[in-house]
């Protein structure tokens, strides 16, 4: 995933885009560039690494662009070509005409390519986007104006795309594009920005417009104007969005992703606010617009996701089985698309992504919707591609999460699919004690987050003696498997240190012979669940093969004491909502090490926020 940005206006272009792209960081961060229009031709910036290098770059040289019309810029995250200069955007044609900045694939870029080649048309990088560059110069050729050359251009193109592009023949505008990939446009006062997302466009303006797939809008400083590909003109759809400029900014946290897991409390209060109301009356789900006889009738439910949206659906399997007796299955999307699967008009597939851009889960949404499923969607970015295939949309409103590593969105995610689950629950007139106390029980978990918040203190002492092990191994069973899952791939993303999940009892079954006082490991322990005993006795076994032991647990047994080397203390809870909090240690633990080791803890390398091709 990459992120793009364009401005025209009056204020410094250059600082208006640095300052877009910085607040776009956590969408790629390989190499970034910006083109700006200044004395009548297109210059041309580039660095690879940080942002900051090419700021540096910038700095040096405020004077000679300070009176730019507009620019372009790109912050990427290599999918075609190496990250280097040559490679980073923005692209310019070989007739040095067209300057390109691309997000997304373009899937036949290698047949245009070679058709470009034969007409002439020479290539320096290895990327998709300068083909884009080299077919609008071509178009430009023959509609001699750039909304024309793009617009004949954009059918040519298989794939996803948002563009935005140059020329050096029209001082007063940029063109934008999409398919497949979001932009939005910030209509200012004789200023206008347009970006991948809202983090690069509040500081200018809060009205805005969601460019939909296939069309074109001229963007000039007084002026937005927007077409579909067949020419018809489309009449401007503003919103006004209510985003803080600080939803941004770190609030006095080191990093965001400490920030993000302190968030997580009020994202919670907040999505439980008005839905549970009364614990003895149903629950109120109604962005749920599938008609209630459907519902009753499901025979199976399947759940796609990546990563840890995947983990999250992973505990939504036990709570819809526990609480409404309907199988589940769960998926990776990269899986689900590459099979005979056997969702039809009947199925009810739920699909989770905190982006709601992942190509994967795409893909899987669009191929079910297809067949005829019904789809929910569980995100954190209503305005984003996948609720385009969805008829129910949950979103999680956890608020922007900038840092790569998912935390407050996994936990809003949790608590969307408790919400679900008992709703679902209730349709099928299974409303009992049992889901009242689950309900009353929910309210409380706000709190109990807090109270894990507010002294971690204990959990940063442990992380630093514990970050010289080079492997991990965390366990779980029941629904704390997927919350072990979820530790083990936090610590490995923002620490680069290996860490496995299994469920506890397999341990025996083979990675028991990893085992010796190199390789911690790492389990949650519930009271009140049939396996608490069980997972005593596999961490034993573990523990006579010298393996240190940590554990996360509401238990006050003392007993513990000797079994264990370290003990993280959670808020007393029941078996079925422990996720919500068991995992708040696991972050916290994978944060702590990461930060000690001086890793790049909202940046982590080779990851991007969501991954935007299969
Ligand atoms: C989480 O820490 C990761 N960055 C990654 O696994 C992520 O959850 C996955 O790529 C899915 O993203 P999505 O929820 O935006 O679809």
């Amino acid at each position: 995933m990459c992120g793009i940005v364009g401005y025209i206006g009056d204020n410094n272009v250059s600082e208006i885009l640095l300052k877009g792209l910085d607040n776009l960081k956590y969408r790629g961060y390989d190499s970034a560039g910006i083109a700006l229009f200044n004395n009548n031709q297109i210059e041309i910036y580039k660095s690879v690494g940080k942002l900051e290098n090419l700021k540096n770059k910038m700095s040096k040289i405020v004077s000679e662009t300070k009176d730019s019309l507009f620019g372009i810029g790109h912050i990427r995250w290599a999918t075609h070509g190496v990250a280097n200069e040559v490679n980073a955007h923005p692209h310019i044609s070989s007739n040095k005409d067209i300057v390109v900045v691309h997000n997304g694939i373009i899937e036949n870029y290698k047949e245009l390519k070679e058709n470009l080649i034969e007409k002439g048309y020479s290539f320096a990088s290895q990327t998709d986007t300068e083909v884009i560059a080299n077919l609008i110069s071509d178009e430009y050729k023959y509609a001699l104006n750039l909304k024309d050359a793009v617009r004949n251009a954009l059918p040519k193109l298989k794939g996803a795309y948002a563009i935005c592009v140059m020329c050096k023949n029209e001082s007063d505008k940029f063109v934008v594009a999409r398919k497949h990939a979001p932009l939005i446009i910030g209509v200012g006062n004789n200023e206008n920005i347009v970006a991948s997302d809202l983090p690069a466009i509040i500081a200018i303006t809060s009205d805005v417009i969601y460019l939909n797939d296939e069309e074109i809008a001229v963007i000039k400083k007084d002026s937005v104007e927007i077409e579909s590909v067949d020419g018809s003109l489309i009449p401007l759809k503003i919103v006004k969005i209510s985003m803080e400029v600080d939803a941004v900014s770190k609030m006095g946290y080191k990093h965001y992703m400490l920030k993000e897991i302190n968030e997580q409390p009020n994202i919670v209060r907040n999505l439980l606010n008005g839905r549970i109301s009364d614990v003895n009356a149903k629950i109120k789900l109604d962005e749920i617009k599938i008609p209630l006889d459907i519902l009753r009738n499901l025979s199976k439910i399947q759940i796609i996701a990546c990563g840890t949206s995947l983990h999250a659906g992973l505990v939504g399997k036990y709570l819809i089985e526990d609480l409404a007796s309907v199988p589940v299955e769960v998926e990776p999307a990269s899986e689900y698309i590459y099979r005979n699967n056997t969702t039809d008009a009947n199925s009810l597939v739920i699909a989770i992504s905190q982006s709601g851009e992942t190509a994967d889960t795409l893909t899987a949404v669009r191929q079910a919707r297809e067949k005829g499923a019904y789809i929910v969607v569980i995100t954190n970015r209503p305005d984003s591609n996948i609720t385009r295939y969805s008829d129910s949309i949950l979103n999680v409103n956890a608020g922007i999460e900038v840092s790569v590593a998912a935390t407050k969105s996994y936990t809003a995610q949790l608590l969307m699919l408790y919400l679900f689950a008992i709703y679902f629950a209730e349709v099928k007139g299974k409303s009992d004690d049992r889901i009242s106390l689950i309900k009353e029980e929910l309210l409380s978990i706000p709190t109990k987050m807090e109270e894990i918040l507010s002294d971690d203190s204990n959990i940063e002492s442990v992380a630093d003696k514990l970050s010289k092990f080079k492997n991990f191994i965390y366990i779980g069973r029941g629904v704390n498997l997927p919350t072990a899952m979820e530790g083990a791939l936090k610590l490995k993303e923002v620490s680069y240190i290996n860490a496995n999940a299994y469920p506890a009892g397999e341990l025996k079954h083979g990675p028991i012979a990893l085992l010796d006082e190199d390789v911690p490991i790492v389990s949650v322990l519930i009271p009140g669940y049939i396996t608490y005993d069980k997972i005593i006795a596999n961490c034993e076994e573990a523990k006579a093969r010298n393996a240190k032991l940590i554990t996360v647990t509401s238990s006050e047994d003392e007993k513990l004491k000797n079994l264990f080397d370290v003990i993280v203390k959670i808020p007393s809870v029941s078996d079925l909502l422990s996720p919500l909090l068991s995992v708040i240690p696991f972050q916290l633990f994978a944060y702590h090490i990461s930060n000690f080791l001086g890793k790049d803890v909202d940046q982590p390398r080779n990851l991007a926020k969501s991954v935007t091709v299969e």
